[in-house]
């Protein structure tokens, strides 16, 4: 599994003009074709799996290329745009932190980066909060580590051991990557040296247990997964830190309150602490403002990035002042973390999120978007294994016919496909499709947006 190389050699397209989807050439685009290979040339080859077309400009849900076509955005840019791409209103923050003549402060005081983490602070469902912001959503999952391996160390110098599930995600630096449930860290690095561990998660749809169906498991589950480390000789009296996203962008769905509240019960007897990973779920994505709402259960420190701005590089960890007060002055801290520009985008964005009911918008438009997309199921369920998610965080899991491994060629070629009619989507290399258009999407876009995948789903099932 995984996603290839794009090829750049022009396909022929049938010409599209709907209200919001415009494709008027090939794809990719001949005269993008230089640009695309000059990329190719100066950047690693792990660039080069998104759909071969140039951004030029991105607005609301729409993104367009400089020739004349114009997709409705289902990506959000890597489901970042929660407010939707260029809003006005955060392009105008943005125009008057730079008419300010404030481009960078580092750790030095500014009101800028004040009235966010004051806003931060309010909005967490976290009591006697404190919050610190950085660039990279990967750079504020290692800072969650830290603290929680720091937080450890307090009760004996070895409990620093952190404990995430297979199949999360959690970004690229090192403890990120240790953290996420894929299988490259294992290649450079032995997780189980730096003592992380991981347990299965909870996905029900593929039970790691066995189990046919759910049936009120979760705490069961978490049980097992403990159990199975003590069985491999792992002292759990080292464990100083759970990661997890709550709503995992794999899946889309929550992960059962029951695990949830088993880990948080677990966690609080051991001295452990509970770290959720909302860079993705959060910020109304999940039709709720934080993913973990879906589980009634609070973390001790929530990790936030991507729809924190809808646009600037911006990140922040969230917790209970004690532990993000344990490092000293000068031992937690970042270059460009809370950086003004940035934090006025970051801070307007939460505003229109607010102001524009978004976060009601996602529920209300992804329960529509669900209703349709579960008919796909209905109508293909020899191919569609799963339609799931909440708000507009959600996805088509694909299968081979008959069996019950995930047809990662068909997902791929029927995101490629609708890119070709004007619907963005990106390869997931994993079987499945992924639906997440920034919360302003227009319904009647997203139903549009539906019945173009259901129209590729139908013409590449049959070549
Ligand atoms: C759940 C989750 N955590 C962490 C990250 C890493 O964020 P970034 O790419 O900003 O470093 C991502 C990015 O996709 C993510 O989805």
């Amino acid at each position: 599994m995984g996603i290839g190389v794009t090829s750049l050699t022009p396909k022929p397209t049938t010409a599209v003009n709907s209200r919001w989807r415009r494709i008027v050439t090939p794809i990719p685009v001949p005269q993008s074709v230089p640009m695309l290979q000059r990329l190719r040339a100066s950047e690693p080859r792990s660039m080069a799996g998104m759909p071969p077309i140039l951004w030029h400009d991105a607005e609301g849900f729409l993104v367009r290329d400089p020739f004349g076509n114009q997709w409705i955005d289902l990506t959000s840019g890597i489901v970042l745009a929660n407010a939707g791409h260029s809003h006005p209103r955060i392009l105008a923050a943005i125009r008057r932190a730079t008419d300010q003549r404030l481009l960078a402060t580092y750790a030095f005081a500014s009101e800028a980066r004040l009235r966010l983490l004051e806003k931060l602070v309010a909005l967490a469902p976290i009591p006697d909060a404190k919050a610190i912001l950085f660039s990279a959503g990967t750079e504020a999952t290692e800072c969650a580590i830290m603290l929680m391996r720091r937080h450890g160390q307090q009760f004996h110098r070895d409990k620093v051991g952190i404990l995430s599930l297979s199949g999360n995600y959690h970004g690229r630096t090192l403890g990120a990557q240790l953290a996420s449930g894929t299988k490259q860290p294992a290649d450079w690095i032995e997780r189980e040296r730096v003592y992380h561990f991981q347990i299965p998660s909870p996905d029900c749809l593929r039970c790691p247990w066995g189990r046919r169906e759910y049936d009120g498991c979760g705490s069961t589950c978490f049980q097992k997964g403990l159990e199975s480390l003590v069985q491999r000789g792992v002292d759990l009296e080292r464990i100083a830190g759970i990661i997890l996203e709550p709503v995992p962008g794999w899946t889309t769905r929550p992960i059962p309150s029951d695990f949830a509240e088993a880990a948080a019960g677990w966690a609080k007897q051991h001295d452990v602490l509970l770290a959720f990973d909302e860079i993705q779920c959060g910020c109304g994505r999940t039709g709720k403002f934080f993913g973990c709402e879906h589980l009634g259960v609070a973390p001790d420190l929530i990790v936030l990035g991507k729809g924190l701005s809808s646009s600037l590089p911006v990140s922040a960890v969230i917790g209970r002042g004690e532990i993000l007060d344990r490092p000293e002055p000068g031992e937690m801290s970042s270059t460009h973390g809370g950086n003004p520009v940035c934090a006025a985008a970051a801070l307007e964005n939460l505003q229109v999120i607010q102001d524009e009911q978004l976060v009601e918008a996602a529920a209300r438009t992804g329960a529509v978007v669900l209703e349709r997309l579960q008919s796909l199921r209905r109508e293909f369920p020899e191919r569609v294994s799963c339609v799931g998610g909440v708000g507009l965080f959600l996805s088509v899991h694909l299968r081979c016919p008959g069996k019950k491994n995930p047809d990662v060629a068909l997902a791929d070629v029927v995101a490629e496909e609708a890119v070709r009619r004007g619907v963005l989507m990106f390869p997931t290399g994993r079987g499945y499709l992924k639906f997440t258009p920034p919360l302003c999407i227009d319904p009647e876009a997203a139903m549009e947006a539906v019945d173009v995948i259901h129209q590729c789903l139908l013409e590449k099932m049959e070549s």
